[in-house]
């Protein structure tokens, strides 16, 4: 690049070209984000700032970004950080990138627990603690744990609760699955489990082939609906009375899943929909024994 002083538009558009000719859908939407990630500026100030010249150190940068995203690497692993339900939370290579999609389990756990007052939550496979912290800084009252197999996301979880002021609020667990908190009895599971069968590998986008935890996508063992298959039974016995199992399964799998429910003695409630009209949350509840 030559030396010469650039505005932040024209900084802009040479780089949206640069992404949509690397095959990034939303080209114009990453380079500001990278340009305001590297000038400190909120869209706001994009607006008004973008005949402004910037300067050789900040194009640099920014140019060194955009390098970084045309090599598909995920923006939020050059931002640092993804937004879901209402926090900024921190993402490293070693979790799952959240997505908008696993908001609809929050959602749903929220209306069902919002009446109890003092809830007993686990969420299993917590990755960067995106849904145990948005549980535990909307319900006051709730008693929130959170598993995960992997000690560096469980590392990243446990700075988000910290910055987030939550870190007496969330008890981080190593272990498989339930195993570390089964002495417990709670009034809702929640699970966002690895979910992509090992053979459709390749189909995935480099962005999250190449960059996120093979942990957090494939499951250790077997196919697509291996945690499924021990996670569902695990749970029936750990939930409190008329407690709740609510699961984000992959696409085309609400069926089996809601089966495997059905078969652990659950009843099913309800199964969501995403925003692209894909089941994506079962939703799943013990059955209350008779008076
Ligand atoms: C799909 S990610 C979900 C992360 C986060 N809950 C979210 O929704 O963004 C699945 C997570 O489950 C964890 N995991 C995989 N196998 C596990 C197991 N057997 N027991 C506990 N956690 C597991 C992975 O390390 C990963 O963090």
């Amino acid at each position: 690049m030559s030396g010469t002083a650039q505005t932040a538009q024209s900084l802009l558009d040479k780089a949206t070209g640069r992404l949509s000719r690397a095959g990034i859908a939303d080209a114009a939407l990453d380079a500001e984000t990278l340009l305001r990630h590297v000038l400190g500026w909120d869209r706001a100030r994009l607006v008004t700032g973008a005949r402004e010249f910037v300067t050789q150190a900040e194009a640099a940068r920014f140019h060194s970004l955009v390098d970084e995203r045309a090599a598909r690497r995920p923006l939020q692993h050059l931002v640092g950080t993804q937004a879901f339900w209402r926090h900024e939370f921190l993402v490293t290579p070693d979790v799952l990138i959240p997505r908008p999609e696993t908001e609809i389990l929050v959602e749903a756990a929220l209306a069902r627990l919002a009446p109890l007052e003092r809830p007993r939550v686990v969420d299993v496979g917590t990755g960067s603690g995106a849904i145990a912290l948005s549980i535990a800084a909307e319900l006051a009252g709730a008693e929130v744990h959170a598993t995960d197999v992997s000690e560096p996301a469980l590392a990243v979880a446990r700075t988000n609760a910290r910055q987030l002021g939550l870190e007496a609020r969330v008890q981080f667990h190593c272990g498989d699955l339930l195993a570390p908190v089964r002495g417990l009895r709670f009034d809702a599971i929640l699970s966002n489990p690895p979910y992509v069968d090992r053979a459709d590998a390749a189909s995935l986008a480099p962005e999250v082939r190449d960059h996120e935890p093979a942990l957090a996508l494939f499951p250790a063992e077997g196919d697509a609906y291996a945690v499924y298959r021990r996670l569902i039974p695990a749970a029936a016995p750990l939930l409190r009375e008329g407690g709740w199992l609510l699961l984000e399964v992959g696409q085309g799998m609400a069926d089996t899943v809601a089966g495997l429910c059905t078969q652990a003695g659950f009843t099913v409630e309800a199964v969501l929909r995403d925003l692209q009209g894909i089941p994506r949350t079962v939703v799943a509840r013990v059955a209350e024994r008779a008076p």
